[in-house]
């Protein structure tokens, strides 16, 4: 049975999800986070979708012996799979709902209305195309544009988060779209790892906004919670990090999105 004093789980294929945690950190204070980034097997997405689900498997395992209350998958391939017909058929059994990023970013296209959208991510989520049907099942009239790229993520993984590389391969994806489509003016960014280097997308197109879908996945947290009567209150919450990764690249990344220091950083295995 699960209870207001348990923490939440945020799980990525790395260092991505901080861009949620960040949000959800300002939304919901009173929570405890366990974070898991499984760095040691990132990329995610540009593996098939059937290792993507053994892999999530493994860590939805792991999150079930840590008493999690509910689950923000803070990956946007993670979530393509599970919000798919094909793949998604991990989510009976579990002991926490989960809590998607695609939905959330979809229903705020929605509800502003978009004639077009853009969305970067990678080629996995891309090849789903997850955003696109989500998006027209509910407003066909909506037209959206997938741009995958098969490094951007790897190379934030790398944690030189002004490295020339991320420049120029943010670049690259960002005129690929605006030379098909000139008059694009929102794109969604479809990777939580790329709002991590948000200020690079918007060097490299000024009058386009860049959509972070983090806040929208916090507040469908919080309704989530608040439905079921399992916020916490009167707590400082607290983070602890669990990796299959390396170190170094967390340090950056807190950094880089002004999330206070997790309590604590271990390496696991999955
Ligand atoms: N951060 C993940 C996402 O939102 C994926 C990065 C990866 O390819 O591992 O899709």
């Amino acid at each position: 049975m699960n209870t207001a004093t348990m923490p939440i789980g945020v799980i990525d294929s790395g260092v991505g999800g901080l861009t949620s945690v960040a949000e959800l950190r300002k939304l919901l204070p009173n929570e405890d986070i366990i974070y898991c980034g499984d760095n040691g097997n990132a990329p995610y997405g540009n593996r098939t979708g059937q290792n993507i689900v053994e892999l999530t498997k493994r860590i939805f395992a792991f999150l079930e012996k840590q008493q999690v209350k509910a689950v923000a998958v803070a990956c946007n391939t993670i979530s393509s799979t599970f919000d798919s017909s094909e793949y998604g058929f991990y989510e009976k059994g579990l002991s926490f709902p989960v809590v998607s990023v695609i939905k959330p970013a979809v229903e705020d296209v929605l509800q502003k209305k978009y004639a077009e959208v853009g969305v970067v991510a990678t080629v996995f989520t891309i090849k789903t195309g997850c955003h696109k049907q989500m998006i027209q099942a509910r407003n066909p009239r909506i037209s959206v544009y997938g741009e995958p790229s098969e490094n951007l993520a790897e190379l934030i993984e790398q944690g030189d988060l002004s490295s020339p590389a991320i420049q120029s391969d943010v670049k690259k994806h960002v005129n690929n779209l605006l030379s098909e489509h000139p008059n694009l003016q929102d794109i969604i960014l479809g990777c939580t790892h790329y709002p991590i280097v948000q200020s690079v997308f918007e060097k490299a197109a000024p009058n386009v906004t860049f959509i972070n879908p983090a806040r929208d996945q916090a507040e469908a947290v919080k309704q989530l919670l608040h439905e079921r009567n399992l916020l916490q209150k009167d707590h400082q919450g607290e983070m602890s990090i669990y990796t299959s990764g390396s170190e170094p690249v967390y340090h950056a990344v807190l950094a880089e999105l002004g999330i206070s220091p997790a309590s604590k950083i271990h390496t696991v295995r999955f």
